[in-house]
């Protein structure tokens, strides 16, 4: 399909709206075979990676291509530990943030302004580009919890003095060490969000990067591109439909049935590239059901399954990542409109591998627009009529 797009700027054919089935450049990183449902990082499948690695495995898989030794597991988590703490500056932007700021607009500004704190940030040396990769990755949980715990007058709890992503996050958000399910089901999560190949805000953010712009401009820029409903947006929009359903004891299937007749999207369902079940969805499917009978809240499992059924009769549509995630992420007692910041934290390992594998062999990405607009104006003629 690929090759049969022109790239000539007068060739009228030219035609791929929203870049549908475009490739636009090699990667290493991850493969979606939308065709058969399966999910790769790095030669990896995601069901073996999320049984079997942790979070902080498979950024080290992502940015160097291997699985870490023992030792150098050690070495990155020591890492992440020593940059977990926010500099002062940037906690004060987050403490003067409206209560009611949309938590991915705090944590654009503030990664925006980690950029000022950093000696590094204007120096495009690989190793350096490495060190900015591990601060962000380190100090995107500290922002959200900060900002989770300050906008509703409590205290910034700093972090611990070890542990993963995983357990700083949930500690730093409660005040108290979670639990070890907690936990390990938050771990997963990190582990299916990390990458997944040349989606909205990963290309957003190698687009930037191409131009060899900074790493804190790039991932700023995704975050943006991840915001939307259409993207890392829609965790946040699924749970709210759920708790609609809850709280108005509707039927889940009629309530499906009614939103589609009314001609409106069911968030969580439906994939540019997976043309069947997003195996990262029915890892989740799982989680929520343990989740959900040791919990003795088994309700969630119970809409979302009658949901995703109704929809695959009615459209044949299946649940994408967010559809399942939201749930999982409510049964941890996480603020619902902090779903998409846990996305972008976990999609930061994704980001900052693309940028350094963009770096390592860049070619500016510019593509071109089919123009469509009017030609051969001229201002004298067109002034000289409207006297
Ligand atoms: N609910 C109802 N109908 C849908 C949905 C949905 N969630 N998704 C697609 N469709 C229909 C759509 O109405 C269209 O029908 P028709 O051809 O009759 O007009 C058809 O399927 C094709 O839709 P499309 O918008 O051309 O497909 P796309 O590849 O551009 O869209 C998508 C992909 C993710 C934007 C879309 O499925 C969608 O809006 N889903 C809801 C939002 C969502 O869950 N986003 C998360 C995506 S996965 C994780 C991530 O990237 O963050």
């Amino acid at each position: 399909m690929t090759d049969e797009i022109k790239t000539k700027e007068e060739d009228s054919t030219i035609k791929a709206p929203g870049l549908d089935g475009i490739v636009a450049l090699e990667s290493e990183l991850s493969f979606v075979d939308g065709e058969n449902g399966d999910l790769i990082y790095r030669g990896y499948d995601i069901e073996d990676l999320a049984e079997n690695t942790s979070f902080e495995e498979v950024v080290y898989l992502l940015w160097n291509g291997d699985l870490p030794t023992q030792d150098e597991l050690d070495a990155l988590q020591s890492k992440l530990q020593e940059a977990r703490p926010l500099p002062d500056p940037v906690l004060d932007l987050i403490r003067q943030a409206p209560d009611d700021a949309h938590p991915m607009a705090v944590l654009r500004s503030a990664v925006s302004a980690l950029s000022f704190h950093d000696p590094e940030t204007e120096d495009q040396a690989p190793d350096a580009n490495r060190r900015k990769a591990i601060r962000i990755l380190a100090q995107m949980p500290s922002i959200i919890a900060a900002f989770a715990r300050l906008r509703n007058g409590k205290e910034y709890v700093p972090p611990l003095d070890g542990g993963s992503t995983a357990r700083n996050f949930l500690y730093m958000l409660n005040g108290e060490e979670p639990g070890e399910t907690a936990e390990k089901t938050f771990d997963v999560c990190l582990v299916l969000h990390a990458d997944h190949g040349l989606n909205a805000s990963t290309f957003t953010g190698r687009v930037i990067g191409s131009t060899l712009s900074d790493m804190y401009s790039a991932v700023t820029g995704a975050i943006g591109a991840l915001k939307g409903p259409l993207h890392g947006g829609a965790n946040v929009e699924v749970m709210k439909m759920l708790l609609e359903i809850d709280r108005s004891d509707q039927d889940p299937v009629a309530f499906v049935k009614q939103r589609l007749e009314e001609g409106e999207r069911v968030m969580g369902f439906g994939h540019r590239v997976y043309e069947t079940m997003d195996p990262r969805a029915a890892i989740l499917r799982d989680m929520l059901e343990d989740l959900g009978e040791a919990r003795d809240a088994i309700k969630w499992y119970r809409y979302s399954t009658q949901i995703a059924e109704t929809m695959q009769e009615e459209t044949g549509i299946d649940p994408n990542v967010d559809f399942f995630s939201a749930s999982v992420y409510y049964m941890l007692d996480i603020d619902i409109d902090l779903y998409t910041t846990i996305f972008a934290l976990s999609r930061t390992a994704g980001w900052s591998s693309h940028l350094l594998e963009q770096w390592a062999d860049n070619r500016l990405i510019r593509p071109l627009a089919q123009y469509v607009g009017a030609r051969n104006r001229s201002v004298s003629r067109d002034k000289s009529l409207a006297n």
